[in-house]
């Protein structure tokens, strides 16, 4: 027992508080070369409290109720006190969220951070994202209205296609033949529960990154360059220096993240589609049916694959494993370097044609089909996949220069 006086001494004698600060804040030392792309893991942690915390107070006012869902999400924009700004802080921080973690998860494509040592806390980070998308998708139904009725039916729907069990498994999940009152009452209590979960996860990605410590925009280990006293010479603390750099983060992503919140909501219908102004109507199927853009590349990798013996299977395994391939990541870049600074040309190409593959995909997601967007799909899913399942053979031969012994500017 101490001999400390302090309310704080009483406190460390029982619960380990001044060593995790100094462990993980004012003693944890990061590279001193981070830049911008950075700022999104703290970003990230940002929105999802702010998902957490209007979700819960929308929750207050909506109704999981086939029959009331829709006017309640309604009062919710007309009648509440400051309803209309717990709405869309809501519905545009689902959009925020993805925005913050694709740029999170392009930073670790550009710096090999899913690299050894890190692969554990890759892997954790794929986990994260299909968490994400499952609270997204489930969320989206919850005004019910036309885009989110036929959205879930669409999706749920592909579960039939699963060979000898889907028809089974679907109406499993619906709790119905159709996306029915039963549905939206589950899904708006996985909705409520899943974010307690990306809590969780979050936690072990943090653990995890702790253990490792931090990759850089050099892509080189801070903790093989120690001084005397065993720390990092490229390091500083994480307390105060980026807990202070990081509010300079916060602010940009505020004005930017308002301002689409205060001037334009819907975001031009790509945050909040036009047919979910209308109530669900399960006899009057909207013209158009597409899921909101962060879902739209892996929709359309789905609509690419032309059904078999009538059944959609194929294209929900290659939707599926567009994800999954992800998990493999660590073991398919044979580079022995990370940073893309230091790769060679055919890694910088292959990342760049990714990027617009990326971007490419989510755009045909959006459309119509048609037989022409049909075939780029076809050729762009094709790159998708050729970018992940030719690394272990263009990152082996790929040209690499030197790292540099210590991180630069
Ligand atoms: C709720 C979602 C997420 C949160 C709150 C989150 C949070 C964080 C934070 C705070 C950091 C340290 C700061 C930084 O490096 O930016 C970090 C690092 C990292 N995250 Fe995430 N993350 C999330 C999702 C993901 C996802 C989906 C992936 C990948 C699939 C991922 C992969 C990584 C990697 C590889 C690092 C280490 C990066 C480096 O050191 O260069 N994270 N994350």
């Amino acid at each position: 027992m101490s001999e400390k006086q302090t309310f704080l001494g009483w406190i460390d004698d029982r619960f380990p508080l001044t060593k995790v600060w100094n462990e993980h804040l004012a003693e944890y030392y990061a590279p001193k070369n981070f830049n911008f792309w950075y700022f999104m893991g703290s970003l990230a942690i940002l929105v999802l409290v702010n998902q957490i915390v209007t979700g819960i107070w929308l929750a207050m006012h909506y109704k999981p109720d086939a029959g009331l869902a829709f006017s309640s999400v309604e009062y919710i924009m007309r009648d509440v006190d400051w309803g209309w700004l717990l709405r869309y802080l809501h519905s545009t921080g689902a959009s925020a969220f993805f925005a913050v973690i694709y740029l999170h998860m392009f930073r670790g494509l550009m710096y090999g951070s899913y690299q050894k040592p890190r692969e554990l806390l890759w892997i954790i980070g794929v986990i994260i994202y299909l968490a994400m998308m499952a609270t997204a998708f489930m969320g989206y139904l919850l005004p019910w209205g036309q885009m989110s009725f036929w959205g879930a039916q669409v999706i749920v729907n592909l579960f039939a296609a699963v060979p000898f069990v889907g028809e089974e498994l679907s109406i499993w999940i619906r709790g119905d033949y159709v996306i029915s009152d039963a549905t939206l009452n589950r899904f708006f209590a996985f909705h409520f529960l899943l974010p307690f979960v990306l809590v969780g996860l979050v936690f072990l990605h943090i653990v995890a990154l702790h253990k490792v410590g931090s990759n850089n925009p050099d892509g080189i280990e801070i903790k093989k360059n120690k001084d005397e006293n065993g720390i990092p010479k490229d390091g500083i603390p994480f307390h105060p220096y980026y807990s202070v750099k990081d509010i300079a983060g916060v602010v940009g992503f505020l004005i930017i993240f308002l301002g689409i919140v205060f001037f334009a909501p819907d975001f031009f219908g790509l945050f909040l589609e036009a047919p979910n102004f209308e109530p669900a109507n399960p006899l009057k199927t909207p013209d158009h049916i597409a899921p909101v853009w962060y879902f739209t590349p892996f929709y359309a990798m789905l609509r690419a694959v032309p059904p078999m013996f009538g059944s959609q299977f194929p294209g929900v395994v290659v939707m599926f494993a567009a994800i999954i391939v992800m998990f493999f990541l660590p073991w398919l870049d044979k580079s022995p370097v990370k940073s893309i600074r230091y790769k060679g040309p055919i890694f910088k190409a292959a990342l760049a044609i990714f990027a617009v593959t990326f971007v490419v995909l989510a755009w045909l997601g959006m459309k119509p089909s048609s037989p022409i967007l049909t075939l780029m799909a076809q050729i762009f899913t094709a790159l998708y996949f050729a970018f992940f399942l030719l690394m272990p053979w263009y990152s082996k031969i790929d040209k690499t220069k030197p790292e540099p012994e210590r991180v630069t500017g």
